[in-house]
C-alpha cells in the first residue's frame, strides 16, 4: 500500500515559519515511529499570486483534490491589500474550501492547564475548558448570491446574501451531532432566528436532525447571546454548531479563552472519499500575522496541533495524535513560551524554531 499523501501549502507571513516546525514533526514521525508520508509542497495565497498571478493555481487545486490531507499555514498580508478582490490571497483559501466541499470546520478550544493563568478571563472560568465549535464552511453569506458592489441612484451599494439550503444545514448538523456523541453528548446550535429567515430554517432543520440522535441534549441560542455566554461561562458548552460567519467570529473569541490565537488548530472536513476518510484540510485558526512575520516570534502550536488533528481524522492514528497533543502539553507545563504566551514576569520567550525543538524533545521523551 502506498504511503498517505499530504500537500503542504505554507502560504504567507508566518505561514511558512510555523509550517517549518510541522515539517520537523512529520520527519520525526518518519524516523521515530516509522510512519512515512508522501509530502509535497506548493503555493497558496500571496505567494501563489507572486508566482502565477492567481492565489491558487489550477494545478494546485487539482493536487489538493487528490491527496489524503492538505496542511495550510496562513494567507494574506498588507502587500496584497490593493489587489483586485478576485485575486486576493484569501480567495485562494476560499476556493480550496468550496471546491473540496469542506462543509464541516472543527475548531476546538481547549485550555491547557499551564495557560489557565494567562487567559484574559479568570482562571476558574477557563481552567479545564474543552469545547468544539463546528462552523459551516462552504455556504452562507461567504458564498451566497447575489453579491457585489453595484451602482444605485447616485451611490454604490455593497451586497452579500445569507443563504442556506436544508441539505447544507442537515449535513453540518449531522457532523456536529456525530462529534457530540463521541464527546459530552451536548450540542448547542447558534443562529439568529429572531431576525433572520435563514436562522429560522437552521433551527428547524437542526431540531429535525436531533431526532436521529436522542442521546444528545440539544439546545438553541441566539448567536449574540452565545458570544456573551462564551465569555461568561464557556464550560457550559460541549459542541457548538453554527453558520459560516457566526462561526468565524465565535471561534476567534474562543481562541482567547485558550490564551492566544497562536494555540487554536482546525480541521475542515468534507464527505468521505473512496477510502472512507473525509476530504480534509487542516490549518491554524490564526492568519498570517504580518505584525510579527519574519521575526521568529510566531507560535507554531496551532499549526502543530492542526497536524495532530490530521493524524486523528485523516490517518486514523488517534494514539499518535494523543502523543503529539501530550507533547505540546508537556512543553507548556515546562514553562516554554513563545512571545504571545508571555504573562509571567522573568520568562524569556523562545523562538518559533526553539518551540518546535522543544516539542520534538517532548516527543522523544514519550517513547
Ligand atoms: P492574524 O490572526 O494574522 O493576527 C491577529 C493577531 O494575533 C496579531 O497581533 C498576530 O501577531 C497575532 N497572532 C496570530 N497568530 C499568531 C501566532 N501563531 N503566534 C503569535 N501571535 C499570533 O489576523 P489579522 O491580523 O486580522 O489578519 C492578517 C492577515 O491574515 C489578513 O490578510 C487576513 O485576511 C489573514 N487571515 C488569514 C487566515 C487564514 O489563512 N486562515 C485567517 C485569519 C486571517
Ligand atoms: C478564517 C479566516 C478566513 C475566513 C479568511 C482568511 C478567508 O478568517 O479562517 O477564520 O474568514 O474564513
Ligand atoms: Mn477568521
Amino acid at each position: 500500500m502506498s504511503n498517505p499523501s499530504i500537500l503542504i501549502l505554507p502560504g504567507d507571513g508566518i505561514g511558512p515559519e510555523v509550517m517549518a516546525e510541522v515539517k520537523k514533526v512529520i520527519t520525526w514521525y518518519g524516523a521515530k515511529r516509522d510512519l512515512q508520508f508522501d509530502v509535497s509542497d506548493d503555493l497558496v495565497g500571496g505567494a501563489a499570486y507572486d508566482a502565477h498571478g492567481t492565489p491558487l493555481h489550477d494545478d494546485t487545486m487539482a493536487k489538493a483534490q487528490e491527496v489524503d490531507a492538505v496542511l495550510l499555514g496562513a494567507v494574506g498580508g498588507p502587500k496584497y491589500d490593493a489587489l483586485d478582490f478576485s485575486v486576493k490571497p484569501e480567495r485562494g483559501l476560499l476556493r480550496l474550501r468550496k471546491e473540496m466541499d469542506l462543509f464541516s470546520n472543527l475548531r476546538p478550544a481547549q485550555c491547557f492547564d499551564a495557560l489557565a493563568d494567562f487567559s484574559s478571563l479568570k482562571k476558574d472560568v477557563v481552567a479545564g475548558l474543552d469545547i468544539m465549535i463546528v462552523r459551516e464552511l462552504t455556504s452562507g453569506i461567504y458564498f451566497g448570491e447575489p453579491r457585489g458592489i453595484i451602482e444605485e441612484g447616485n451611490e454604490r451599494v455593497g451586497i452579500n446574501t445569507q443563504r442556506y439550503t436544508e441539505s447544507e444545514i442537515d449535513r453540518v448538523a449531522r457532523s456536529a451531532f456525530e462529534l457530540a456523541m463521541r464527546r459530552g453528548k451536548k450540542l448547542c446550535s447558534m443562529e439568529k432566528a429572531n431576525v433572520m429567515e435563514s436562522g429560522i430554517l437552521w433551527r428547524e432543520v437542526v431540531t429535525e436532525v436531533a431526532k436521529d440522535y436522542p442521546e444528545v441534549e440539544l439546545s438553541h441560542m441566539y448567536a449574540d447571546a452565545g458570544a456573551m455566554q462564551l465569555c461568561r461561562w464557556p464550560k457550559q458548552f460541549d459542541v457548538i454548531v453554527t453558520d459560516n460567519l457566526f462561526g468565524d467570529l465565535l471561534s476567534d473569541a474562543a481562541a482567547m479563552l485558550t490564551g492566544s490565537l497562536g494555540m487554536l488548530p482546525s480541521a475542515s472536513l468534507g464527505a468521505p472519499m473512496g477510502n472512507g476518510r473525509p476530504k480534509a484540510l487542516y490549518e491554524p485558526v490564526h492568519g498570517s500575522a504580518p505584525d510579527i512575520a519574519g521575526q521568529g516570534k510566531a507560535n507554531p502550536i496551532a499549526c502543530v496541533l492542526s497536524f495532530a488533528m490530521a493524524l486523528r481524522y485523516s490517518f486514523d492514528l488517534g494514539e499518535e495524535a494523543d502523543r503529539l497533543e501530550k507533547a505540546v502539553e508537556k512543553v507548556l507545563a515546562d514553562g516554554v513560551r513563545t512571545a504571545d504566551l508571555l504573562g509571567e514576569e522573568g520568562v524569556t520567550p523562545v523562538t518559533t524554531s526553539e518551540m518546535g525543538d522543544a516539542i520534538l524533545n517532548a516527543l522523544d521523551a514519550s517513547l
